[in-house]
Parts: structure tokens; C-alpha cells; sequence
């Protein structure tokens, strides 16, 4: 039915999850591109550290995590936290440093309680998710009352900039404010870049809600 979806001017359907994952169990060993560690410089960590605030003794958990690499650097900041990293490939999360805890699962299925987290981010992962409303709705979900969450994705106003799969879609700052808003109180979105003391050039989005 591609044809007639194309005659139509209809968008392709997005491939299966199965197939997603499979371009990410491929891509896991390109580390120029899926790197395992993040200078805590970089402003995208300086926004998770700034927003959860002291993390010993809280529930974190990194959604989309791939190698877990602001894991790695919140863990070395607040080591007495619980972290806890989710990705769809297995052999992303082969890469997660020892001691947290891993699963392997899909942002629209999170296979936790509802309010288990103190702190839920998504960095880069939300854009893959294909069902957005569904991935956005678990994020909250699985969020404590008061608890925070951080999403960093790409500005839908750049798109074209990089070289994207199918599948991957970015975002309106008023597109997912509205969404993260059918579940959580306060929301807020700014546009950031990676080193504080450069003007963001617009293609990084956060997005900061608190349940
Ligand atoms: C660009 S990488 C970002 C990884 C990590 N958040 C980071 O910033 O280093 C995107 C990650 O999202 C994962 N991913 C894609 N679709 C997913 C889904 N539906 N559920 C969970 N993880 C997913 C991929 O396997 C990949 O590891």
C-alpha cells in the first residue's frame, strides 16, 4: 500500500518497533555518534542537574538512555541515588555502567509503576519514540506527584538541518507543552545549546514539567 499511501501524499507509515531497534543494536557500536560518556559541562547535563537538584537517595530513571551517559555523570555527582536506565536495544544498554539498573523496553510501554520516579528525563530519545502522545503520557505517568521531568529534543523549525532515519520526528516548543500538560502541572520549554556561554542556535528544545 506504499504507492497508494505516496499517490495520496500521505506520510510513509513508520517502520516496526522491531525494526527501530534493530537500527539501534546496529548503531551501538558507532561511538563518534552514540558516545558512552558527556563532558558535565555541557549544558544539556547542567539543565538535569540544576532542575533534580540533589539526587542521593531519589528514583532517577533515564529513558531512551542509550549508553547511559548522563547517567554516568549525575551518578558521579549524587552517587546515593537509584538510577535506573531504559532503552529499546540490548546492546545500548550492554554499554550502561555497572550498578544501575537496566531494562530493555520501549518508552510507550514503560514497564514500571505509576509515580515510581522521583526524576525521569528523555535526552534525544523522544524523537524516536513514533507514538509521541503514548511515550509522553508514560513519561509522566511514571512520575511521582511533584517529581520533575526533563526532555531535550530537536526544534521541528530545523528540521532538514541533520541526517534523520524515517522515523524520527522533531518538535514544536507549544507541541509538546500541550501534551505534557494533559498530565503534568507546571511546564515550561526554552530553547538550549550545549555550552552556556553560546547563544542557543535553536535546534536544541528542553521541555521541564513537574507531576
Ligand atoms: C540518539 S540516542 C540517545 C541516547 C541517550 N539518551 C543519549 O543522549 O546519549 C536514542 C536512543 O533512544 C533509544 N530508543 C529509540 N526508540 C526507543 C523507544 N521506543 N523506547 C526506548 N528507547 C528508544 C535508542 O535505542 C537509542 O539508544
Amino acid at each position: 500500500m506504499h504507492w497508494l499511501r505516496r499517490l495520496l501524499g500521505a506520510k510513509p507509515a513508520p517502520p516496526p518497533l522491531a525494526e527501530i531497534k534493530q537500527a539501534f543494536e546496529d548503531a551501538a557500536g558507532d561511538e563518534e555518534h552514540f558516545p558512552s560518556t558527556i563532558d558535565p559541562r555541557i549544558y544539556h547535563v547542567q539543565l538535569l542537574v540544576r532542575t533534580f537538584g540533589p539526587l542521593d537517595g531519589l528514583r532517577v530513571l533515564d529513558a531512551g538512555c542509550g549508553k547511559g551517559r548522563f547517567a554516568r555523570v549525575l551518578r558521579d555527582r549524587h552517587p546515593a541515588g537509584q538510577y535506573h536506565t531504559l532503552d529499546l536495544s540490548e546492546a545500548m544498554l550492554r554499554r550502561v555502567p555497572e550498578g544501575m539498573h537496566r531494562c530493555c523496553g520501549t518508552l510507550t510501554g514503560l514497564p514500571y509503576r505509576g509515580g515510581t520516579f522521583d526524576a525521569v528525563y528523555a535526552t534525544e530519545s523522544l524523537e524516536h519514540a513514533v507514538d509521541i502522545d503514548a511515550a509522553v503520557a508514560e513519561l509522566c505517568r511514571v512520575l511521582k506527584k511533584g517529581g520533575k521531568l526533563v526532555i531535550i529534543d530537536k526544534n521541528r523549525a530545523h528540521w532538514g538541518k541533520l541526517k534523520t532515519p524515517p522515523w524520527e520526528r522533531w518538535f514544536r516548543r507549544g507541541e509538546l507543552e500541550q501534551l505534557l500538560a494533559r498530565h503534568c502541572a507546571r511546564v515550561s520549554s526554552k530553547p538550549v545549546s550545549y555550552w552556556e556561554d553560546v547563544p542557543p542556535d535553536g535546534l536544541f528544545l528542553a521541555w521541564i514539567a513537574e507531576r
